[in-house]
């Protein structure tokens, strides 16, 4: 095994102890390898998404980041062509959720999310599709 040591936010880690708490974990490590396995399994489920697909795009992100409004936009103008429409819903003083709705070429999309994931002040995102290509 290899050591890590890494910085985050306290409220951040407060709450990821909470939920380990709650799970019955005894170790804040073994809880970490099992966060790190799912995100892992996770890319690997989206990497396997392919051909036209239709789902959304959910992002969390904090507008005071800097210049974050406009790299959100620039993105969505580059994948236009895959986003059908957008929700917003301003969460609390800072956060802000935004929906996209996106349909058609799953590379693209995978792109589009990967951009979007990238954005610093971008705390959450998460494709959603169950849609592969629809049978006959
Ligand atoms: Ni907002």
């Amino acid at each position: 095994m290899e050591r890590i040591s890494i910085s985050l936010p306290e409220k951040l880690l407060e709450e990821f102890d909470r939920i380990l708490k709650e799970k019955g974990y005894v170790s804040r490590s073994e809880g970490i390898r099992d966060a790190i396995r799912n995100y892992i399994i996770e890319h690997g489920i989206i990497s396997q998404v392919s051909g036209e697909i239709a789902g959304t795009i959910s992002i969390i992100y904090d507008h005071d980041e800097s210049n974050v409004l406009d790299k959100l936009t620039d993105a969505q103008h580059d994948f236009a062509e895959v986003i059908d429409s957008s929700l917003h819903i301003h969460l609390d003083k800072h956060h802000c959720l935004e929906v996209i709705v996106v349909r058609g070429d799953s590379n693209a999309i995978k792109q589009l999310l990967n951009r979007l994931t990238a954005i610093k002040g971008v705390k959450y995102a998460k494709l959603t599709t169950n849609v592969a290509e629809i049978p006959e």
